[in-house]
Parts: structure tokens; sequence; C-alpha cells
């Protein structure tokens, strides 16, 4: 019987480790942030990640097993993370995967890390009824999917350009606020108007999923620039930059559940953990009479519950990787890679 999974992400620039039972019950989730790593080079650099990666993989998971407690001696699979992601990073994770399943004689995995942030949904309390579409916003991302059961994703689609937490990473770093962007910006902008200065929306052809996000950033840059006037505070540059996005991820995010003829909508990814997306997608959705899912703050953010999470339901039909399993960047979206059925 699959219950208890062993979860690890090293994807981008943290160290994840994580024991779920059952796909629904987190029993200990462990994530080292590399962020003071890479703050002073103003963004993730991919050899560090891998490096710090390689020297907190194994402190990590021994704390996600000691937190476990007794479960950690009844784990019936691994479940890894093996994109998409930067390769480097994505072998730390894979090969210790792989090691210690084959040590214990236990099944192994592969997960989509997009598929895993979907997953954080079946933590919560109140997991969406399927079907349900799904918003991912993230720093590589922003996808919209239709999901008709837990391994059933439709691609209904996605930005042409930069992603949404991109964007927020980009802002930051002209308005001068560092790496991470989006928290900073999310802060930032609750002393600033977001009326003050309209940034363009691309809504793109109305009717379609895809998101644009370069054109926003490029007029804040243009902004700053230029045209900047003296009153205005980076406070209201940020909320007006925000809101943009918001109203996009908004807008976009209720016309897929209305075009599906769906009354459950969910939000997920990284940028799902901004304050002010969560209000106003959860107002947004009130109106329209479509229940709102959105994890908590933590879960929205990479962590390896929800590639336990995910892991749990491709085990459970017998989706085993073999030990050959490679890491690879880019995703189709037709989903998992190396898995033997
Ligand atoms: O899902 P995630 O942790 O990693 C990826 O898979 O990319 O998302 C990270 C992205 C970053 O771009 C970060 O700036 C953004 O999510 N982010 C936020 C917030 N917290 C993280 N964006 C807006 N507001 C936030 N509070
Ligand atoms: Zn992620």
């Amino acid at each position: 019987m699959t219950d208890i999974i062993l979860g690890i992400e090293t994807s981008c620039d943290e160290t994840a480790a994580a024991v779920t039972s059952g796909g629904h019950t987190i029993l200990s989730n462990v994530v080292w942030s590399q962020v003071a790593t890479h703050h002073p080079y103003g963004g993730v650099v991919p050899e560090l990640a891998s490096r710090k990666h390689m020297e907190k993989i194994v402190p990590v998971v021994e704390e996600a097993l000691a937190i476990a407690g007794g479960h950690a001696n009844n784990i019936d699979g691994v479940a890894v993370t093996c994109g998409p992601g930067l390769v480097g990073a994505l072998l730390v994770g894979l090969s210790f995967a792989k090691a210690f399943a084959y040590a214990r004689g236990l099944p192994l995995t592969g997960v989509n890390h997009l598929h895993g942030h979907i997953a954080a949904l079946y933590l919560q309390p109140d997991p969406p009824p399927f079907p349900f579409v799904a918003l991912l916003a993230s720093g590589g991302h922003t996808n919209l999917y239709y999901v008709a059961g837990p391994m059933d994703f439709e691609h209904m689609g996605q930005t042409r350009d930069d992603a949404a937490g991109e964007a927020f990473d980009k802002v930051a770093k002209i308005l001068g606020l560092g790496y991470p962007g989006g928290m900073v910006i999310d802060r930032l902008s609750q002393q600033g108007d977001p009326e003050r200065i309209r940034f363009p929306r691309a809504f793109l052809d109305k009717t379609g999923f895809d998101f644009s996000f370069s054109g926003i950033k490029t007029a804040v840059a243009r902004y700053v620039r230029g045209e900047k006037e003296a009153s205005t505070t980076i406070p209201d540059i940020a909320a007006g930059f925000q809101e943009a996005v918001v109203d996009v991820l908004v807008q976009k995010g209720i016309s897929a559940a209305k075009a599906r003829a769906c009354q459950r909508l969910a939000l997920v990814g990284g940028v799902a953990s901004n304050h002010r997306l969560r209000e106003r997608m959860k107002q947004a959705a009130q109106e329209a009479g479509i229940a709102v899912h959105i994890p908590s703050p933590e879960l929205c953010t990479d962590n390896a519950a929800m590639i336990a999470a995910m892991g749990y339901h491709q085990l459970s039909k017998g989706e085993n990787s073999s030990l050959d399993l490679d890491a690879y960047s880019k995703t189709s979206h037709s989903g998992r890679r190396g898995v033997v059925k």
C-alpha cells in the first residue's frame, strides 16, 4: 500500500524535503532557503544553487525524517522533482532520491514541479473537488489548467514572455529593492497608492488564456527612467505595478473558470502568496459566484510536501520511475518524463 511518501525538491533556490501521509497530511515539511547565498548577486546563480543543494540536502532530509518521527521507518515511496528547473540543481535532489530509494528498496517517482504546485491544494484541509481551473503563477511559469482529477491536467494557456513572478523580480531590481522581489513589492505596496500610476495591462486576445507581463515591466523601467513625477514614491510605483499584474491574473483566472463552466478556481505558485492577489481574487470570485481555493502561503512557494502529495498519486497508480530518470529544464505540457508505465 502507498501511504507515507518522502518528497524531495531542489529545482531552484530552495532545498526542501517533506514527509506526507495519504497524499493529504503533512508529517514534516522542511525548506532551506538559499536567499542569503544569492542575495548579493541580485538573482539565483545556478552554480551556487547546485553547490548549496549538495551541502544542505542531507541535513534537510534528516530533519524532515526526524520531525516525521516513527513514520520515517515506514516510508512507502520517494517522490522527487525532475523538472522543469535548473538542471544542476535538480540533479542534486534526483541523485539523492535515487540513492535513498535504491538503498531502502523503495519505489521512486519523478514529479513535474508545476504539477506539484497544483498538488499543494490536496494538502489543504478543504481541497477543491474536481474539476477545477487552476492558475499557476510562479517565478518561471504562468499557466492555466483545467484539472479534472488528481493527475489530469489540461493546459489552457500560458505566458508568452515573462512569468508573473519573474516580472515581480525584475521590477524589484529596477526599483533597487533587491532579490527576491515578490515579497518586497508585496510588503512595500501596502504603503503605496495602487491608483496613482496606471501601468498597462496586457490582456492579449481578450477571449484567450495566454498572458504577457514583459510590457508592464518595460513600462515601469521607462517610468523610473523618465516620466517619474517628483512626488511619486517607490511604494506608489510598486503598488501600481502590482495592481496591473493582479488585474490581469484575476480577470484571466475568473474568465477561464467561466469559459469551462467551472464553479471552482484555484490559485497556486509563489505569486499566489501575494496578499493583494489573494484578496482581489477572493473578492472577484465571490462576485462571480465561484469558489476560490488558495493554499496557505508556505505551500504556495516552493516546498517538498507538494511534491510528495503529487508523488503519492503517481505511485498509487503505478507510475514508478526507473533509476535512469533524468532532469529536464523545460516542460512540454504533455506531462511527466522518465516514467515507467
Ligand atoms: O513557486 P515559486 O516559489 O518558485 C518557482 O517555481 O518559480 O515562485 C517564486 C516566485 C518568485 O518570482 C517570487 O518573487 C514570487 O514567486 N513571489 C511573490 C511573492 N512571494 C513570492 N510574488 C508576489 N508576491 C509575493 N508575496
Ligand atoms: Zn515553484
